[in-house]
């Protein structure tokens, strides 16, 4: 619950009762109050501790196989013991008010499908999901082994998350729907993402240049922040309950 009832500008209560079409981007923040850490926080971020470009790349893996392994292997194990908190469901919900809705997120965690959301387009993959580094078959189950990362039983070549990292390309499929949505938009929220990653950080410009009304809520200020037409500041999971209140009720 929010410490502090929050007074949103009429006009957007009014914009957001009046869109038939509304694009949400999403990042690590979103999944802050689950108890995940995001990627930049500055002390509790992952990279806090890790150099991304040690971990999250196909040069990484190639380098050292059963690190990156380990690693995802015990992110895997953090987001399975965590829940949606309200702002996964408050834009679950969101979803049932508004025509044409779709959910763009960045986040690997999978929590929007758990929260409900259906519309749902993931831009980075899903770190529950196992594929093979070589000829990209996935698999349900495989074999812990302490000493090597394990293989795929089609091939023999080493599985890997099926997520996107450093350097390589996003799902099509995704990309291209995530791109239609936000120039086909009324209203784009970028919610808990510091925005510094292509292409998803462009998503917002290119709905502001088709016209759309761009809405921010984050923690703090962004790169997008001095572009928005709404600045939410605050905690997604308090700010995003509130909003739908007072716009549906
Ligand atoms: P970041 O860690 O870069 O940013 C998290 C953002 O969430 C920051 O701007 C915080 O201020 C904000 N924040 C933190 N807690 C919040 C809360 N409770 N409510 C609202 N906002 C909050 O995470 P992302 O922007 O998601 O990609 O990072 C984007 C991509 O960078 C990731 O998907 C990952 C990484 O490279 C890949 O691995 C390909």
């Amino acid at each position: 619950m929010p410490s502090r009832s929050v007074e949103f500008p009429p006009a957007l209560i009014s914009l957001l009762r009046a869109a038939s079409k509304v694009a949400v981007l999403t990042g690590a923040g979103v999944s802050q109050e689950s108890g995940l850490r995001t990627f930049r926080d500055a002390q509790t971020g992952l990279w806090a501790q890790y150099k991304p470009e040690e971990l999250a790349s196909p040069e990484a893996f190639a380098r050292d196989p059963k690190l990156i392994w380990d690693w995802y292997a015990w992110r895997r194990e953090a987001v399975k013991s965590v829940r949606p908190n309200p702002g996964h469901y408050a834009l679950a919900s969101m979803e049932k008010h508004i025509p044409s809705f779709s959910l763009i997120t960045q986040n690997v965690d999978g929590l929007h499908r758990m929260a409900g959301s259906q519309r749902l387009l993931e831009l980075h993959g899903n770190i529950q999901r196992v594929r093979c580094a070589e000829c990209y078959t996935f698999t349900e189950t495989w074999e812990d082994d302490s000493e090597a990362v394990p293989r795929c039983q089609e091939c023999g070549g080493l599985l890997r998350p099926d997520v996107v990292w450093f350097g390589e390309a996003l799902p099509r499929d995704q990309l291209e729907a995530a791109v239609e949505a936000a120039r086909s938009c009324d209203v784009f929220f970028s919610i808990g993402t510091s925005g510094v990653v292509q292409p998803a950080a462009s998503l917002a410009f290119a709905a502001r240049n088709r016209g759309a009304v761009v809405v921010e809520i984050n923690a703090e200020p962004t790169p997008l922040t001095s572009k928005a037409d709404y600045f939410l500041q605050g905690k997604s999971g308090e700010i995003l309950p509130e909003l739908l209140k007072q716009t549906w009720g």
